[in-house]
């Protein structure tokens, strides 16, 4: 098609897109959101709308032939397998010297994460966004983040029973011995459900092992909040499997979007163009970043200035697993929804989420998603050659995070005389530090937009994602994202609409 002319158009449909299109909408404005993944509201002929973690397929990834599992072995051995190529739910993007993994679809990573919805010490929040009062956060804007996305925090007399949980009350039990506090992480799973699940009068979702591939019950993706309150304005539009390719300014006035409508292997079915007055980029820290590098060193938006790119950090990802003693049995049903972490971040830099390796045997494992406050910052860049925008981490920048999560793992391991497992990221290797689930930064907060997301050098263009955050928030990302949009399109439908 052509010409089609829209109020504003928001990429993406993750967390920033989510905010922005539902308080878009309640003023008044028609959004039409466009989303290169798929809808996921059809069931498979499995009767399932999502796939299972033990048993991926089709559904499982973005356009790969061979599945790419953060754990990539068991007990030494390789465990992915080929899968056809399709739109699936979970990117796993590899750049040189990182692995980003990233939701695809309407819900953005909200379709493929674990739901730890963490709101950051407020102590931590100045190195988080220097630039953000820090006040109107706490009193207003976390709040109604935490709202929104419907978070809550597990029964802890249940915790204390539950057979899901063996895992988690290990982790606590053996923190609190080496002197670590124990923190419970609230989460949007919907914890009644969990509880019926246990009680087995429901369908099992985190009790079926179900996450890294889409939950299909119990977990408040934004399908189940801001996009469905969104949806009952009227005033919302979504395309999926719709791919941004270009925006640039129109003669007329406003900008021109140019986008490609894929088929399910991928190639493009059609080219639309598409007129907008306003663009909200809320397609990633990735995606953003891509975009915007790209559009700024080939002409479409070259008076972009030149933090575009600067400030991308890894949330200080780092992964690693324990072996127990056989009196330390870790249980053979692990909820899905970690619960816990162990705080040591103001004396070492790490905050671990007690994570649960939800196999279906006994592993006596305790496994591990720990969060560090690593220095390190990459930047995108146009690559002409080959057409692609690189990202110029280098693996050995993760070693301060093995550093800070070992102030943690090294005692308990000292402490109660284990070892770390060595087979799970391949053959002696401890520490999974190829890859991160929390890609931050890219287009900076008053760097490279003002200190609200607008865009420096063009007006009507803003960024309301996770590339604004310049690379850590010390704990998982997502309420922070939802909290800063929340904030920044507060402003803009006060000032600019
Ligand atoms: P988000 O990535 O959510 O959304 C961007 C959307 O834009 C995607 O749907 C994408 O397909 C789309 N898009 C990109 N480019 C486009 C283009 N050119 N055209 C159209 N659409 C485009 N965080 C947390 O707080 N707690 C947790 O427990 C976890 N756990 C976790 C597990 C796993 C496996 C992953 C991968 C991630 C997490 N996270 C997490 C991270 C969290 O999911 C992440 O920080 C947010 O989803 C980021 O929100 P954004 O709004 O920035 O983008």
């Amino acid at each position: 098609g052509g010409g089609e002319h829209v109020p504003v158009l928001v990429i993406g449909t993750g967390y920033g897109g989510s905010v922005a299109a539902l308080r878009l909408a309640r003023a008044g404005v028609h959004v039409h959101m466009v989303e290169m993944g798929m809808s996921w509201d059809t069931p498979g002929s499995d009767g399932k709308i999502f796939a299972n973690t033990t048993s991926p397929d089709a559904r499982s990834y973005w356009l790969r032939t061979k599945t790419k599992q953060p754990l990539s072995n068991f007990f030494g051995f390789p465990i992915d397998r080929s899968i056809p190529r399709y739109t699936g739910i979970l990117d796993a993007e590899d750049f040189s010297g990182i692995t980003v993994y990233q939701g695809r679809g309407v819900g953005g990573g909200s379709l493929v994460n674990g739901g730890m919805a963490v709101t950051p010490r407020r102590e931590n929040f100045g190195a988080v966004l220097p630039t953000v009062n820090a006040d109107e956060m706490y009193s207003t804007y976390y709040p109604r983040a935490n709202a929104g996305l419907g978070v809550g925090t597990v029964d802890p007399a249940w915790f204390d029973s539950a057979d899901c949980y063996q895992y988690a009350r290990v982790g606590r039990k053996q923190a609190q011995r080496s002197g670590f506090p124990f923190v419970f992480v609230p989460d949007v799973y919907d914890w009644d459900y969990m509880e019926k699940e246990a009680a087995g009068t429901v369908p099992k979702s985190a009790l079926a092992g179900e996450i890294l591939y889409g939950n299909n019950y119990g977990k408040k993706s934004l399908q189940k909040t801001y996009l469905a309150q969104a949806a009952a304005t009227g005033n919302v539009t979504i395309s999926p499997l719709h791919k941004v390719t270009s925006v640039s300014p129109a003669s007329a006035g406003g900008y021109t979007v140019v986008i490609d409508q894929l088929r399910t292997d991928g190639s493009t079915e059609a080219t639309k163009t598409v007129t907008a007055d306003k663009v909200f980029f809320a397609a990633g820290s990735v995606g953003t970043s891509k975009l915007l590098t790209e559009f700024k060193a080939t002409g479409r938006l070259p008076g972009l200035n030149d933090e575009i790119g600067k400030g991308w950090g890894d949330n200080g990802n780092v992964m690693c697993g324990r072996a127990n003693h056989l009196w330390d049995p870790t249980g053979a049903v692990q909820s899905s929804i970690p619960c816990g972490g162990i705080d040591n971040w103001a004396a070492g830099g790490a905050f671990a989420e007690v994570a649960p390796l939800p196999t279906g045997i006994e592993t006596f494992a305790s496994f591990y998603l720990s969060i560090t406050k690593n220095p390190n910052r990459a930047q995108f860049s146009w690559n002409a050659a080959t057409g692609k925008v690189d990202l110029n981490w280098q693996a050995s920048w993760k070693q301060p995070s093995i550093d800070m999560a070992k102030t943690i793992f090294d005692k308990i391991n000292a402490k109660e005389g284990t070892i770390y497992r060595t087979d799970l990221f391949g053959v002696y290797k401890i520490w999974g530090d190829h890859l991160t689930y929390h890609p931050l930064g890219g287009a900076v907060l008053d760097r490279a937009t003002d200190n609200y997301g607008r865009l420096h050098g063009y007006s009507g263009l803003y960024v309301i994602d996770g590339s604004l955050i310049p690379g850590n928030t010390s704990v998982n990302p997502f309420v922070t994202i939802t909290a800063l949009a929340e904030r920044n399109i507060e402003k803009i439908i006060t000032a600019d609409l």
